[in-house]
């Protein structure tokens, strides 16, 4: 369990301090799409794995304040490793990564020597150590099509988004059992019942949605493709089968559109909403700036063994952001 926030905070104005705060430590605050909006709204950028991936590599602030979860903000530190990376709950996991064990992986490619490892970047630093290749969902396309058809590949940690792959590409990858218990949790009765009342709205789901969604989907993609065909599409509803944090940015770039979240079982999409994304508060971005705690380290052996599958990942995906996504199922 997370740590409660010990200090009275009510009289502060977070968000002046956290705009004091970050000029004072020369920070750049990253932000996933899943973020509650008020931390959204004040990052300096907002985006999916990949960009989030991309705006670390790159960034010269002295601070990386990662509004995200653990593995997003690991990623940050492999990139830069001179930075300082902060993540405002280091509680901030993801059942992806928690599914797949470093010592369990390691088993599996022993198993399969002749396969390489193409892994989705929603795993631990150790993992990643363990891959060939990093995928995120919006490269995930532009890179397998850049591997040969006869190399054998396992993928993991996310058996939907690797079955879809599958699907998609006459391929047969080793998958790993991995679900995402945020997209597991939408459900087909729910969903076709929201789709009578809207007959005219297109639904649009991420790949790590299971099958018995994705065969309801007009279009399949990353947050960031997603977002896009938000603001592409011809009618005026969608459906949105991904974390509902996302509806946010749909509605501040296209507000005469109506975007509605997919359901859970009983009806309500706030099941939907990720758990380990939404242990980061405005109170904890705050005393993470201003503390520089909860901080990322990590060994420097693991961090070279880990970037060189990112690496991988950022040289195949290169200049693929928006047209190098999953697209159409
Ligand atoms: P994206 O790369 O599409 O932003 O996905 C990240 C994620 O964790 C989805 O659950
Ligand atoms: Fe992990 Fe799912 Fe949350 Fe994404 S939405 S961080 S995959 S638990």
């Amino acid at each position: 369990m997370t740590a409660p926030i010990r200090e009275n905070l009510s009289g502060l104005d977070l968000r002046a301090e956290i705009e004091r705060l970050r000029k004072e430590r020369n920070a750049v605050i990253l932000a996933h799409y899943y973020q509650k909006p008020e931390i959204q709204d004040l990052a300096d950028f907002v985006g999916d794995s990949l960009e989030l991936s991309r705006k670390a590599a790159d960034t010269d602030a002295d601070v990386i304040a990662f509004c995200g979860v653990k593995f997003m903000a690991e990623t940050a530190k492999i990139l830069s490793p001179e930075k300082i990376v902060i993540l405002p709950d280091m509680d901030a996991g993801c059942s992806l990564e928690d599914s797949c064990p470093p010592e369990q992986f390691a088993r599996f490619r022993a198993k399969h020597p002749d396969h390489i490892a193409l892994t989705y970047i929603n795993c631990s630093a150790a993992v990643k150590a363990l891959s060939d290749i990093i995928v995120t969902s919006s490269s995930a396309e532009t890179i397998i099509s850049q591997i040969p058809e006869d190399q054998p590949i396992i993928f993991g940690p996310d058996r939907h988004l690797g079955g879809y792959l599958n699907r998609k590409f006459g391929r047969e990858m080793l998958l790993w059992p991995g679900v995402c218990i945020v997209h597991e949790a939408f459900s087909e009765t729910e969903l076709l019942k929201l789709k009578a009342q809207h007959p005219c709205a297109p639904v649009a789901a991420h790949p790590e949605c299971p099958p018995h969604i994705i065969d309801h989907a007009d279009y399949v993609g990353s947050t960031s493709g997603i977002l896009q065909f938000a603001k592409t599409f011809p009618g005026d509803t969608l459906i949105v089968a991904t974390e509902p944090h996302i509806i946010h940015q749909m509605e501040l770039a296209i507000p005469e559109k109506t975007f509605i979240g997919a359901p859970g079982a009983d009806g309500n999409c706030n099941c939907n909403i990720c758990p380990y994304m939404a242990l980061n508060t405005m109170e904890k971005l705050y005393i993470a700036l201003r503390d520089l705690q909860p901080r990322i380290e990590m060994d420097e052996e693991l961090r070279l063994a880990a970037r060189k599958s990112l690496d991988r990942m950022l040289e195949m995906a290169s200049g693929t952001v928006g047209k190098g996504d999953l697209g159409r199922a």
